[in-house]
């Protein structure tokens, strides 16, 4: 395995997308306490001020499709901490329903937030950490990046391409001292999965993500599922016979996500369509 330049943590800007709640935020607190200086990103400006007072840290107006506000976000971060040693890549959105439904301007800003919001993050971010050879970047992707899920095709192919778009730039990287690790968890229990039922797959809280992230600094290794043992059920079903596959999914009745019809999903989906106004 690549040698990464070890990072310390005590006094080292870490800066956090989609940081004012649910897995950012958790992850946020757990950097924190690790002694690191966090910087706060988040469309949710009011929020994310809330948690930075709660966790300390600084907050940033940030829309991660937004290259200009990403750049400013890192410029304030390193103003007030220094140069960020880690960019952790969070940010998301999920809508789901069928694919058909879901129409052009929700497609679009799934990629936009979910893919392009991670590419802006590291090309802005990456220059100086390989000019100063170390530096670590953690996307935080999801185990449906791995997975088919009817009802989110679309989050599926913006999980699937940040999951080898992570794996492709380790590789280029690597050996100048600047490492990405992917996140992969299953379901969380956060705003962005609420009223989808995902049964038999485990609902994880957001602090299991925020302990992969920080110990993706010390262990620099290249995916980590959360839990561990999803990813290899995500393996093994990559490589079942489709006839099983399909059996085993019909069982499991893996079509839920093709209902956006819960008070919750659409609690969810005002929250985006208030976002995509402002
Ligand atoms: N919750 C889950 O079940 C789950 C599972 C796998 C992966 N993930 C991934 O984890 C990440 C975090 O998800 P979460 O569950 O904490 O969601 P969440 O909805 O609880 O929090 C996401 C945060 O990102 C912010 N955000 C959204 N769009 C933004 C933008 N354009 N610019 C800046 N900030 C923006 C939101 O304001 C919010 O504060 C996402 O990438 C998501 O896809 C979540």
């Amino acid at each position: 395995m690549t040698r990464f330049p070890p990072l310390d943590l005590t006094g080292a800007c870490v800066a956090i997308t989609g940081g004012a709640q649910g897995i950012g935020r958790a992850t946020a607190g757990a950097f924190a306490r690790r002694g690191a200086r966090v910087a706060i990103g988040d469309l949710d400006f009011d929020l994310a001020k809330e948690t930075a007072a709660e966790l300390g840290g600084t907050a940033h107006r940030l829309d991660v499709g937004d290259p200009e506000s990403f750049r400013v976000f890192l410029a304030e971060a390193a103003a007030a901490h220094g140069e960020p040693a880690v960019l952790v890549n969070n940010a998301g959105i999920m809508p789901n329903g069928g694919f058909l439904d879901l129409d052009e301007r929700t497609n679009r800003l799934m990629i936009e937030v979910n893919l392009f919001g991670v590419v802006h993050g590291m090309r802005l971010v990456l220059p100086g950490m390989l000019a100063r050879g170390r530096g670590h970047i953690v996307n935080v992707a999801s185990l449906a990046g791995k997975f088919p899920v009817p009802g989110l095709a679309m989050y599926n192919a913006s999980k699937f391409a940040v999951v080898l778009l992570s794996a492709a730039t380790r590789r280029e990287y690597a050996a100048r001292g600047v490492s990405i690790s992917t996140v992969l968890p299953s379901a969380v229990d956060t705003g962005l999965s609420a009223g989808l039922d995902m049964k038999p797959i485990p609902k994880v809280q957001p602090a299991d993500i925020a302990r992969a992230v920080l110990g993706s600094v010390r262990s620099r290794r290249a995916e980590i599922a959360v839990p561990g043992y999803v990813g290899g059920l995500a393996a093994l079903a990559a490589i079942t016979p489709e006839p099983l596959l399909n059996a085993v999914r019909r069982l499991m009745r893996d079509d839920r996500a093709l209902r956006p019809d819960s008070p919750e999903r659409h609690a969810y989906r005002s929250r985006l369509d208030d976002q995509e106004t402002r």
